[in-house]
């Protein structure tokens, strides 16, 4: 029987996570260790919640067909005959047969590989071979229409796929509506329109060991930028960043008050039309719970999602936007998009040692979730309240 939250570790441990800063402890060892607790974590805070599986321009074409796992979860990832991205069960209704096991391209059905019963693109039971006898491809004690796949719920935003597996949490509008009227500031709506999924230097991954929830807890923030980025530092600094809270619970993160990259290239990329004049030099990191951590820029969004294969090892998946396609696309600007990308490489990389090196240390036994500053450690206070709260 599946154990419960009780189960595992002492509620206390939990509650604590929830008082006021000076007073709390963060998340105790179990939450990263145990491999118990992860199946609870991914009810209650995947399945339940709406959670990125990926980016809708890395399935481009009419009849592409994705697979993806998420903790486990088989699901497929399709664009439909109306260019609509869907998401799937990726699992067959006869014997339950995992059925896309490889990214394909241009399909205009899905074949089970066992019998051979087949789907369109928009998940209907096409084809049952033989189901009444040799030869006999339908029978009357079974109705294709009520056997097709099982659609999942999702939502493309700013070329994000979310799902929301339960079908239980609030509408996607709702879910969003904080963090999209924060950066109404930043991004009207016809900017959004702008952003392009470049074809090079678009995107790149780290494995990581460590739990997914170290990434979203460092990424929060800014605090280590001195010991850990000793170059970004050098333009970005500490005492140039404020911390960002939302009020209902659903994201954190940081800003920074003189973003300002220098690159050898002479290009320039585009910027987005409407940004403020007055905070051209802003750009904000923010971390939307579960597991996706966002950073916008006068001239270019990111989208760092995370994928957790178990509570010890995770993909963390960088997707880089540009605005319009001559920045995206142009060979103009295919060197800035290289250094950019490698300016985002490495800042990236340089946190990975942090982020495995707090999974070493939950290790040990001595460790009891530790303590936050109360000043430069809210916004990943922040997160161990939306667990805490959540997991329950
Ligand atoms: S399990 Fe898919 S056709 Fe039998
Ligand atoms: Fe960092």
């Amino acid at each position: 029987m599946a154990k419960k939250l009780s189960d595992i570790l002492d509620l206390a441990k939990i509650d604590i996570v929830n008082k006021p800063i000076t007073e709390s402890h963060g998340l105790p060892n179990e939450c990263y260790m145990s491999d118990e607790y992860i199946n609870i974590e991914r009810k209650k805070l995947f399945e339940e919640k709406w959670s990125v599986i990926g980016a809708a321009s890395s399935t481009p074409n009419i009849g592409d067909v994705r697979p993806f796992d998420l903790l486990d979860i088989p699901l497929i990832v399709l664009r439909d005959k109306n260019n609509k991205i869907r998401v799937f069960h990726n699992v067959c209704s006869h014997r339950g047969f995992k059925l896309v096991q490889n990214s394909e391209k241009m399909q205009k059905f899905i074949r089970c590989p066992y019998h051979s019963w087949s789907y369109d693109l928009d998940g209907e039971l096409i084809s049952t071979p033989h189901i009444g006898g040799v030869g006999r491809h339908e029978t009357e004690d079974f109705d294709k229409s009520c056997n097709g796949l099982k659609e999942v719920r999702s939502h493309i935003w700013m070329d994000l796929i979310f799902v929301n597996i339960s079908r239980k949490a609030e509408p996607f509008e709702e879910f969003i509506k904080p963090l999209d009227s924060r950066w109404s500031e930043f991004l009207s709506k016809e900017d959004r329109e702008l952003i392009r999924h470049p074809a090079d230097h678009g995107y790149f991954q780290f494995k990581v060991k460590s739990n997914w929830k170290f990434a979203i807890e460092n990424y929060c923030e800014s605090y280590h930028l001195p010991w850990i980025h000793p170059d970004l530092n050098s333009y970005s600094k500490l005492d140039d960043h404020y911390t960002i809270l939302s009020d209902d619970n659903s994201f954190a993160g940081q800003g920074s008050l003189t973003y300002n990259p220098s690159f050898l290239s002479k290009e320039k990329f585009n910027c987005f039309p409407n940004w403020p004049k007055s905070k051209l030099n802003h750009a904000e990191y923010i971390a939307l719970f579960p597991n996706v951590m966002l950073g916008i820029h006068r001239d270019h969004f990111f989208a760092f999602w995370l994928e957790p294969l178990n509570n010890l090892l995770s993909i963390e998946h960088m997707e880089i936007y540009y605005v319009g396609d001559e920045s995206a696309f142009s060979n103009k600007y295919k060197e800035i998009r290289e250094e950019n990308s490698n300016l985002w490489f490495k800042v990236l990389s340089e946190d990975i040692n942090a982020i495995e090196g707090m999974q070493a240390g939950r290790n040990s036994p001595s460790y009891d979730g530790g303590k936050f500053s109360p000043i430069m450690d809210t916004a990943t206070h922040h997160f161990h309240k939306w667990v805490a709260t959540n997991i329950i």
